[in-house]
């Protein structure tokens, strides 16, 4: 009697225990959990099953998200160092593996072998880390939450799913964006969203209506999803094209333009107004990594003669307005801090025409300047960036010059996108590829300038 009542009285205390131990692993507590050889290389699935798969996922930067010169750049050089001078962003260390390079992370292999050591960190986002994943812990996915289990059994979209490899088995998360979500949220340790791709579709329109991530990065197509499978009727691509198609950026915004008056006298005072249109993406344009992306409106005139004019955007006066007119000015000092440099000036901030209106999100450091280091984000600035669907409205007022010529005067604008700011390539060495430039869209219109 007595020692039953005693086991009794443990319950309360067993209970707890036994389902801790059962209890699933998710972000920060699942560094460590696993082991490198707990799974598949990508080569595995490639070499003579999903081979087509296999040839886009190599091409998309899944495959690079560990590998990519800025991504080495910017782990190695600026959150490893900061890291381990900065209590507060300590976790970033193994934080950035958590979606970079997952298996790197649940093994606990912190920092990873640099690149060019050829680890099995370097296979980034493979095959098997998305289809092992079997949910995400938690009301919002973000921070690598995902759940990770290993194992023969494959996560697919389909119901009976045949392979002479693994087990297959129906999995209704992977078709959902919450699963996306847990690397496409990021949340800084100062609590700061620093990446909200997911939530900013969410509260979008595309969620409405039933239009995934799925749908737009991966793309359901006629054909085989296994060389030896039956032909299928809406196969899932494995694009996930994004910021380093230039095909994918271009034609995002529509871009229209219109003067107030069709014709004018030097001296007199005209008004273009620009009408951009989010016509392409599911989330806001930039997204992401939008403490890098730089999305510039242009605006030139040039008259008869070829004399050509640079148009300053007017302001509209809305709080932090300041960092969407292109400005000679210097950013990003929190660099100096992984970098070793006392009192670090910075780099140009913008790197493009002076006047020009940039669409963006600043990301603010703990002292309020500008940073691109997302872990280091204490506050954001007024997010300027184009909604899904939405219009935006620029106008640019001018002054016809004295000296412009006589006869046609052609005003342009361009939208440009760039992944990096140039002075940020430029200081930190990061292959000029990286700032390239991409033309979003372009447009023009026409006046006369009278004798
Ligand atoms: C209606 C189509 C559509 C949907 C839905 C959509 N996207 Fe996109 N996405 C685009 C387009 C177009 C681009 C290219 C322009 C850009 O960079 O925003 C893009 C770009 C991106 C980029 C690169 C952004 C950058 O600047 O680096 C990421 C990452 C991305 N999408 C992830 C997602 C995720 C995650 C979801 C679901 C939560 C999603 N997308 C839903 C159309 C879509
Ligand atoms: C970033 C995560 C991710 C990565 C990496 C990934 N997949 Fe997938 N895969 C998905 C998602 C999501 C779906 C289901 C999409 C849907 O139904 O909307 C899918 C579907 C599939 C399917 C079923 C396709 C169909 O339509 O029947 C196969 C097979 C597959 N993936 C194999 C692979 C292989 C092989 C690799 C590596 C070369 C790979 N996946 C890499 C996310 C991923
Ligand atoms: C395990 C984490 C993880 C999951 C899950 C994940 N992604 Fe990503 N994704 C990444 C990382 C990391 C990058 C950044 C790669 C880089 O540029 O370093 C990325 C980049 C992208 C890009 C941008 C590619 C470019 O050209 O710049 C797109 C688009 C994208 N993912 C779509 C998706 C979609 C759609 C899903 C869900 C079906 C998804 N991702 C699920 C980690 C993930
Ligand atoms: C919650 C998941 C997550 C975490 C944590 C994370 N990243 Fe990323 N990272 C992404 C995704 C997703 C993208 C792609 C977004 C896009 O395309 O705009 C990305 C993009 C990037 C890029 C831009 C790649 C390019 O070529 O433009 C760099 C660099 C980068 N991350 C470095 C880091 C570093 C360093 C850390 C740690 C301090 C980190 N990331 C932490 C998910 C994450």
């Amino acid at each position: 009697m007595k020692r039953r009542l005693m086991l009794l009285t443990l319950i309360p205390f067993l209970l707890p225990t036994l389902l801790l131990g059962q209890e699933k692993k998710a972000g920060d507590e699942a560094l460590g959990s696993r082991k490198y050889a707990d799974y598949e290389k990508p080569e595995v699935c490639g070499t003579s099953c999903h081979t087509d798969f296999y040839q886009q996922w190599k091409q998309a930067m899944m495959s690079q998200a560990y590998t990519h010169h800025w991504d080495e750049i910017e782990y190695f050089k600026l959150a490893v160092p900061h890291a381990e001078k900065d209590p507060k962003v300590a976790g970033v260390k193994a934080g950035c593996n958590g979606c970079h390079s997952p298996i790197a992370f649940l093994a606990g292999d912190v920092p990873p072998p640099k690149p060019e050591a050829g680890s099995r960190a370097n296979e980034s986002v493979s095959c098997d880390v998305c289809h092992t994943i079997t949910g995400f812990k938690g009301d919002t996915p973000y921070n690598f939450n995902y759940i990770s289990e290993p194992g023969r059994v494959k996560y697919g979209q389909r119901e009976g799913a045949i392979s002479p490899a693994h087990e297959t088995r129906k999995s209704e998360f992977i078709r959902t964006t919450e699963f996306c979500g847990t690397c496409h949220n990021e949340k800084s340790p100062y609590d700061v969203w620093v990446k909200s791709t997911q939530l900013e579709w969410k509260e979008g329109p595309y969620s409405k209506e039933g239009v995934t991530c799925q749908t737009c990065h991966m793309t359901y197509a006629k054909g085989r999803n296994a060389s030896m499978g039956p032909e299928l009727a809406d196969v899932a691509q494995h694009l996930f094209h994004g910021a380093h198609d230039p095909g994918k950026i271009r034609g995002t915004i529509e871009v229209r333009i219109h003067p107030d008056i069709r014709e004018v006298e030097p001296g007199d005072r005209t008004r273009f107004t620009v009408v951009l249109f989010n016509q392409k993406t599911g989330h806001k344009f930039p997204t992401g990594s939008a403490e890098e992306r730089l999305v510039w409106l242009h605006v030139e005139a040039t008259d008869a003669k070829g004399n050509v004019y640079h148009l300053k955007v007017d302001k509209k006066g809305f709080p932090d307005e300041e960092y969407t007119i292109a400005a000679n000015t210097l950013a990003y000092q929190d660099m100096g801090i992984p970098l070793g440099i006392v009192d670090f000036k910075g780099v140009q901030r913008d790197g493009v025409p002076e006047g020009d209106r940039i669409f963006r999100l600043p990301y603010l450091d703990p002292q309020g300047r500008m940073t691109i280091m997302q872990w280091n984000t204490a506050s954001l600035a007024t997010d300027y960036r184009i909604g899904p669907r939405e219009t935006k409205i620029e106008t640019f007022t001018w002054t016809v010059p004295d000296e412009a010529a006589p006869g046609p005067l052609v005003v342009k604008a361009t939208l440009n996108y760039r992944k990096l700011p140039m002075p940020i390539v430029e200081f930190l060495g990061v292959p000029e590829e990286e700032a390239e430039i991409i033309e979003v869209n372009s447009h023009q219109t026409t006046v006369t300038v009278l004798d």
